[in-house]
């Protein structure tokens, strides 16, 4: 069987300076697998390439054995690759539901985007509760919350979720970080990106560290957590 995801060498510049210096990493069906690394190291580049925002100027990425690297992000999505972008993007002025509802654009049923709100009520019963509430007025923990699952909506094979923590206080770090599991317990592959290794480690099956668009570090969440140069580099130990 093809692997879910499979990123071999890419890179990618902005503006005609590069960024990733060839990233090979992989995905296999029902994993949760972390990108880790330091401010700027080129996590979100890499994310963005595979969501299809961005294309590869040389190396490939294939989706269950299907080369999508020149595919648009609106194909991607209906290959079955979700993004949640770093820094939630809600439509701040939109209820909670109406954001939910638009996770599902491409479901013209308007029944099936019905039952699909109401799983992701079942998974998050606090965005029931904010069901009617506009999405600016809800604390960061909840939007992330209405973030991951807007990004669930189109019922996607594999999630990419983009810096989950960021802006959270601890406490609630770990509360969405634990949805993380309960995503996998419903089918759904997952690619997370996170500045809090450790963290990102303990819900994690494996894990690749990235510095300057390059993997420096790739194992189980294991072997990362016990690897000396990862706690020095990154869990300050
Ligand atoms: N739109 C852009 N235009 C130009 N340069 C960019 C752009 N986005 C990112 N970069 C640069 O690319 C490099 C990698 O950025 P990227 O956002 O992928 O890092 P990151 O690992 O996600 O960092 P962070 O942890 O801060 O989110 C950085 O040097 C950044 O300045
Ligand atoms: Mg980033």
């Amino acid at each position: 069987m093809a692997r879910m995801l499979e990123v071999n060498n890419i890179f990618c510049s902005y503006d005609h300076v590069p960024v990733l210096h060839g990233i090979s990493l992989h995905v296999e069906e029902g994993e949760i697998v972390a990108i880790l690394g330091a401010n700027g190291a080129g996590k979100s580049t890499t994310m963005r390439t595979i969501a299809g925002l961005m294309h590869p100027e040389s190396g490939s990425v294939s989706f269950c054995g299907e080369d999508i690297s020149k595919k648009p992000a609106f194909e991607i999505i209906k290959h079955g690759i979700s993004y949640v972008p770093e820094g939630r993007r809600l439509f701040s002025k939109l209820t909670v539901r109406e954001n939910l509802e638009l996770g599902a654009f491409s479901v013209t049923d308007k029944n099936v985007v019905a039952q699909r709100i109401e799983e992701m009520y079942e998974l998050f019963p606090i965005l029931k509760d904010r069901s009617g509430q506009t999405a600016e007025t809800m604390s960061g923990g909840e939007q992330q919350m209405c973030a991951i699952a807007r990004g669930l909506m189109s019922r996607p094979k594999l999630i990419l979720l983009d810096e989950l923590s960021l802006g959270l206080q601890p406490s609630l770090v770990e509360r969405v970080l634990e949805t993380v599991g309960e995503i996998r317990k419903r089918g759904v592959t997952v690619l997370l990106v996170e500045q809090m290794v450790q963290e990102a480690l303990e819900i994690a099956d494996r894990g690749y560290v990235i510095q300057t668009g390059r993997v420096v570090h790739e194992g189980t969440a294991e072997e990362l957590l016990n690897s000396d140069e990862v706690r020095k580099a990154y869990m300050g130990m």
